[in-house]
């Protein structure tokens, strides 16, 4: 090998290296990204639950609350780029269905998109009967992501 041919070839093995490392950097950063916001939607939903068990709930609270999980619902599209699915080796619950049926999970998406933003309403109107009903239909939109495309705990 001349000396030209392997500083060429050292060259190009850096660039790879470099480009691996970046892109390797983004997906977790997504995933980091997608599982903490998961985590405060799931805390802002509890919250909500939480208030709804007391003798007077503060429908104040669970307005705002409710505005947190609808603003994080709108997100969840931007949190499964290509290549953060399992196959990025990093402990998650995301399914590879997500990426493959990508039709069934925007609908899934848009099913707490439209209940939370519903929850949004009933909270703002005070009416403590229409904002337990409508927790309950948001909570089945959770359900109805989380059963075909979040995988059990391990
Ligand atoms: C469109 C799909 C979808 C919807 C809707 C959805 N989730 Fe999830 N959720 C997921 C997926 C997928 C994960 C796993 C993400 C990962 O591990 O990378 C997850 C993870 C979580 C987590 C993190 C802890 C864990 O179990 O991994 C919480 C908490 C959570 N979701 C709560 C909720 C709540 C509360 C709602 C409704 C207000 C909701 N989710 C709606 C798909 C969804």
């Amino acid at each position: 090998m001349s000396g030209k041919t392997s500083a060429i070839s050292i060259a190009l093995a850096l660039a790879l290296t470099a480009g691996g490392a970046v892109a390797a950097t983004s997906v977790e950063k997504a995933i980091t990204l997608r599982q903490a916001s998961y985590k405060e939607m799931g805390k802002s939903f509890k919250a909500v639950n939480d208030e709804l068990k007391k003798d007077t709930p503060d429908t104040k609270l669970i307005a705002a609350e409710a505005k947190k999980v609808h603003g994080f619902s709108l997100a969840i599209p931007k949190w499964f780029p290509k290549g953060s699915g399992p196959e990025a080796g990093i402990k998650m619950r995301a399914k590879a269905d997500i990426w493959a049926e990508p039709v069934k999970f925007a609908e899934a998406t848009k099913a707490l998109q439209v209940e939370s933003q519903k929850l949004r309403v009933a909270a703002g109107k005070g009416d403590v009967e229409a904002i337990k009903l409508q927790f309950k239909a948001t909570g089945g939109a959770c359900g109805g992501c989380h059963k075909p495309f979040r995988a059990e705990e391990k």
